[in-house]
């Protein structure tokens, strides 16, 4: 398996500086202060100020100094070197506290100590990982008794298509073995030079769910939401504010889901 995530972490390196300069990403805006987070974790977190919060796969951490500025005490946590110096540079430019831990999230118990008031993740995180049990027993293990669980994720159904073609492509239970593709671009810049191997592994709602149930977290909101807060297909259309949908399907499907949990 590590050979996997070997490969995913090059890819996430090689990545990061188009993610960076991109208009998708709007760092400029970010910079200037304004806040890039989605109305679903906004909405599903609320007043997050005085809290301590984990983010798992925090890319160059835009999301998490968005809850810093809100005033959260926040770690972020990411296994690619290119993100977190990006993400430490702007940590500091802008003046604010977040610290930056640089860890496989499946490994993160032999890399930082503590517990959190709230663990939060997003979009384009959990397919990266092999093993949900082992991931759900990260979140629970620096999750203070009683803090909150909170995941916006692309919805399983989502991944079972090819995105271009939007036909059915991938499993949609996880078989173990992960798929594996060259990356054409990236989402952030389709032209991107970039052509690297990939490895990623679909997850149910079952698995999604059960993985963290099993690991003492309470079920406390589930949301699905039939558009996409980024732009991150080939071909869509907006339908509101940081509201896309494939242009090309009439049909109401999910493109997201929010779990909000405790931890009991
Ligand atoms: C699509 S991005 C997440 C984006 C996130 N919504 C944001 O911008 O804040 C996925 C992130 O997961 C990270 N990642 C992938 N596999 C990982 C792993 N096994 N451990 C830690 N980070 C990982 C990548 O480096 C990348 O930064």
């Amino acid at each position: 398996m590590d050979h996997f995530i070997e490969k995913n972490r090059q890819l996430w390196n090689a990545k990061t500086p188009y993610h960076v300069k991109s208009d998708f990403y709007e760092l400029d805006a970010f910079k200037k202060g304004k806040n890039v987070l989605r109305e679903i974790e906004l909405e599903g977190l609320g007043d997050v100020s005085g809290k301590s919060l984990l983010h798992l796969q925090c890319h160059f951490g835009q999301d998490t100094l968005c809850w810093s500025r809100m005033g959260a005490r926040c770690t972020g946590v990411d296994f690619s070197s290119e993100a977190l110096t990006a993400a430490r540079e702007l940590n500091q430019e802008l003046g604010l506290d977040a610290k930056f831990v640089e860890s496989d999230v499946l490994k993160l118990k032999d890399n930082l100590d503590g517990s959190f008031d709230i663990v939060f993740t997003s979009y384009g995180a959990i397919g990266w990982l092999p093993d949900l049990k082992a991931w759900a027993k990260t979140v629970s293990h620096f999750l203070k008794l009683g803090g909150t669980f909170f995941i916006a994720e692309f919805h399983p159904f989502l991944y079972t298509l090819d995105w271009g073609k939007l036909t059915l492509a991938y499993n949609y239970f996880n078989q173990g073995e992960p798929d594996h593709e060259i990356t054409d671009g990236t989402y952030a810049d389709p032209g991107a030079d970039l052509k690297l191997d990939e490895y990623f592994w679909p997850h149910s709602f079952e698995e999604i769910l059960m993985s963290l149930m099993n690991e003492g977290l309470q079920l406390k909101e589930l949301k699905e939401y039939p558009w996409s807060p980024y732009p991150c297909f080939p071909n869509v259309k907006s339908v509101g504010e940081n509201r896309w949908k494939f242009a090309n399907v009439e049909k109401e499907i999910p493109y997201v889901f929010s779990l909000k949990m405790t931890k009991t």
